[in-house]
Formats: structure tokens, sequence, C-alpha cells
């Protein structure tokens, strides 16, 4: 059971939101609709580009995935950011995926992204950038947002840098300090944005959302507008 809304918010994002009454509930929507951009996506043009939401909302969705039934060979996974570590640091937004999911799917190698943000932020992000140009727009973006707002790694009261695809971090706020984002315009460049947001820590980002203030989730804005799918706060 889901209700849907539509919000006209800071500076003209269109958010539509689906409000669902269990996490069982919003996980099995959320895995549905990336199944379906998958499926169009590649009937209309071969393949599915898919950039993945780091944090840990996400990872019971991906654990789904691991058990879908898709055809994996045209799926080509981005991540929308990822924290200067190891490659195999148990923090690592690429690790997750690849543990709950990438890696027990026959998704071709060369056709998962990580971000090389193992290289730091200033060469891991010029190495992305190198990845992500000529791609068009993406055909589906996963995005969370954390309790002060923040959405990938665009965080309230920082600037970012939106002349390139993907920019250095080097003084977040949820650690560590380093990481690696896209940018907000190249996050935007997408057929379909979900932001998926759980859990009653997310309320004052979610009241502040829908009451026009500019947190940085409203600056992704998609000609399609963004689809929230929220379980654990309140829509007021
Ligand atoms: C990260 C994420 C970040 C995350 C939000 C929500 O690397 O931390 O990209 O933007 O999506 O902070 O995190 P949770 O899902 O863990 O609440």
């Amino acid at each position: 059971m889901q209700n849907a809304s539509q919000l006209i918010g800071a500076d003209s994002q269109i958010s539509h939101w689906h409000s669902f009454e269990s996490q069982e509930s919003i996980n099995q929507a959320v895995l549905k609709r990336i199944l379906q951009a998958a499926d169009s996506a590649i009937a209309a043009r071969g393949s599915f580009s898919i950039v993945l939401a780091g944090g840990s909302t996400p990872k019971q969705v991906y654990a789904l995935l691991r058990h879908a039934d898709a055809d994996w060979s045209k799926w080509h996974v981005y991540h929308n950011d990822d924290r200067c570590l190891p490659a195999d640091h148990a923090d690592r937004n690429s690790l997750m995926a690849r543990q709950v999911w990438l890696d027990h799917v026959a998704i071709p190698a060369n056709q998962i992204h990580d971000i090389p943000a193992e290289l730091g932020p200033v060469e891991g992000a010029k190495a992305y950038a190198e990845t992500l140009k000529g791609l068009g727009d993406f055909d589906l973006v996963l995005l969370g947002v954390g309790e002060d707002g923040h959405t990938a790694s665009l965080f309230p009261g920082h600037t970012w840098d939106d002349s390139v695809d993907a920019f250095p971090v080097f003084d977040s706020p949820k650690p560590p300090a380093e990481r690696i984002s896209i940018s907000a315009r190249r996050l935007s460049q997408a057929r379909e944005v979900m932001f998926l947001v759980t859990g009653a820590g997310k309320q004052e980002a979610v009241d502040n959302w829908r009451r026009g203030v500019a947190i940085p989730a409203t600056v992704i804005r998609p000609e399609a507008g963004v689809d929230v799918y929220c379980f654990g706060v309140k829509l007021s």
C-alpha cells in the first residue's frame, strides 16, 4: 500500500512522493521499479545504465537484486559516490554492492564501474570523470538522503563543482572526510531518479525538503522530476 503526491519544491525541483507502510513493501516497490527501468531501457536502447546509492539504506534492495531474473549482460553499473578508503575496506560503497549483489550475478566485469576512490580524492575523481566521459543520460539514478539533507557527497553549506562530472570532497561532515562524488549536474542527466529514504532519523530532512528548504537533495533536477520512496517518515 502506498500513497503518492507531487510537490514543486526549492527552485522548482519536481518531486513525486511515495510512502510505504513496511520495509518489505518499499523494498519490493524499489526492486520492481529498478527491474522495470531495466526492461524498458534494454528494449529501447539495448542497454541499462544504473547509478547506485551508497550508505546503508539500499543494501536490502541490492540483496533482492541478487536473486532477480534480469538480462545482466546489458547492465552497466556506476556509483554516485564513494569513500576514499582501500578497495577492500568495509565502508566502501562499491564493496557493499559487490558483496550482496554484483559478485553474484553475471554482469560483465567491465560493465561494473567502481569509483577508484582508493586513488584518493583528486586522482580518483579525475579517473571517474574519464569513465563517465561521453556517456549519455543515465537510465536510472538511485540516491540516499542524509539526516542533514545531503545526497551523494553533496553536503549542506559546501560548494561543489558542477562543471565536472565527478569531483573530490576533502571535508565531508559524514566520515570519512575524503570522498569522490558525481556532480549534481551529472546526476540530474538521467531518465529516472529515485531517492530511498527510510527511518525516523530522516524526518527533519524530509520536512525541510517538503517545506521548500534548499537541502542538497533539491539540486538533483532531472527533467522528469525525482521520485522519493519513503518508509518510517511522515509526509505532512
Ligand atoms: C554515502 C552516501 C550518502 C548516503 C546517505 C544516506 O557514501 O554515505 O552516498 O549520500 O546515501 O548518507 O546514508 P544511509 O542510507 O546510511 O542513511
